[in-house]
């Protein structure tokens, strides 16, 4: 559940003692699905819908932590994080494993943390694939860096927020959302390389939106489901490295020389690496033709991204297939597909602005038509990563 009043001023009231306040977007990434983790380019976009905290510091080694949207609050000791406890011993909320995880992950590279409050509140729908956990991870690794004086490149944070997801929830995600979170740029989407690390920020096209169409399907298959595509991809690349050793991940292979492999790989593992391979020319397509500002050849090179993710990867769903294929119909819509790992979730749509309105009702209509279910609809822009801003407190 949304909070339905705005979230920065709603933790502010409930922490007027903050000393801290960090806001963290979520994302939607526009092309390069699943290539994250196979040393792929993908091209994310943060957008303006986030993640509120208000953080103060305790002398006692707790997180006491407020989810005001959920009306949960949790204690958890700073000293017995690994036992996904709170202090009386209960198993933790799910939402509370992502805090706990970045505790964990800062005190075993050796930093010492000390407690505090904080208080959540967002407008960033959570579990629907647009990076909510991301944007709680970079949040709560903020606030712990600036409360204990942590100097930390951005990039050396996303990655301990990666580390804290992979080896404390147990989903081995790739950086694309943690980078995204914490890189945002206004107006642009971000092109990143996940085997360099070198990004830039490429302009959207001008006079268009980002809509986001939530499916409402939660998405429950999506720990096992991920982790199993990732055990895939790796086992192309095992049977690859054996047709030529200079292959150690599936951006070393050129769609040529795949294809003079393909026949040495099991089914589904080929069509999987298929898919990464030729995902990853896809954004190295996308890149020139934004360039261009050319917005219909990148509209076009997403819905051959979807096309690829059902066909190919098969991550997507009746709901999400449906929404892409009505999106493909109405009047202003230069592309879509779905977003994040797939398997429900959300879907993202490149739409003309002036159409935009129009384009979420006729998205409604249908799919409550086909479904008997509310399509939730959000007309995002692309927004700034996550920021700290410090409350300097009025001297009495
Ligand atoms: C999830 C993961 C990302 C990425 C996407 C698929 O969002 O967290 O690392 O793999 O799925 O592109």
């Amino acid at each position: 559940m949304l909070n339905a009043g705005n979230p920065r001023e709603l933790v502010l009231a409930s922490l007027p003692e903050a000393a801290l306040l960090i806001s963290a977007p979520g994302r939607v990434n526009l092309i390069g699905e699943h290539v994250d983790y196979n040393m792929g380019i993908v091209l994310p976009a943060a957008v303006d819908r986030r993640v509120w905290l208000a953080v103060k510091p305790l002398e006692a080694p707790i997180l006491r932590i407020t989810a005001l949207d959920l009306e949960e609050s949790v204690e958890i000791n700073l000293n017995n994080l690994a036992a996904r406890v709170d202090r009386k011993g209960k198993p933790l909320p799910l939402w509370s494993l992502y805090p706990s995880a970045v505790a964990w992950i800062f005190q075993s590279k050796g930093y010492t943390l000390s407690g505090l409050e904080a208080c959540i509140a967002s407008n960033l729908p959570m579990r629907a694939g647009l990076s909510s956990s991301a944007a709680i991870e970079v949040a709560f690794a903020l606030a712990f860096q600036t409360l204990a004086g942590i100097e930390m490149e951005r990039m050396h944070l996303a990655q301990l927020c990666q580390t804290a997801e992979s080896s404390f929830i147990g989903v081995h995600c790739g950086l694309m959302d943690q980078f995204a979170v914490s890189h945002g740029v206004a107006r642009h989407a971000l092109f990143f390389d996940t085997r360099s690390l070198e990004w830039q920020p490429i302009p959207l096209p001008p006079d268009t939106v980002l809509v986001v169409a939530d499916s409402g399907k939660k998405r429950e298959l999506a720990k096992s489901a991920y982790n199993q595509r990732q055990q895939e991809c790796q086992l192309a690349v095992q049977l690859l490295n054996r047709q030529n050793p200079a292959i150690h991940s599936l951006r070393d292979v050129e769609i040529d020389a795949f294809k003079k492999y393909e026949q040495f790989l099991p089914q589904p593992a080929a069509k999987r690496a298929r898919h990464v391979i030729e995902e990853i020319e896809r954004v190295q397509r996308s890149a020139i033709v934004l360039a261009e500002e050319d917005a219909v050849t990148f509209g076009q090179i997403m819905f051959a991204g979807h096309i690829s993710l059902r066909d190919l990867y098969e991550v997507s769903c009746e709901e999400l297939d449906f929404l892409v294929e009505m999106a493909a119909g109405l009047p202003g819509c230069l592309g879509a597909k779905l977003t994040g790992a797939g398997f429900g979730g959300c879907t993202v749509n490149l739409v003309r602005k002036p159409e935009a309105e129009l384009f979420c009702e006729q998205m409604q209509a249908a799919y409550q038509s086909r479904f008997s279910v509310d399509l939730i609809t959000h007309i995002c822009r692309a927004d700034r990563g996550a920021y700290v801003e410090k409350i300097e407190k009025a001297v009495h």
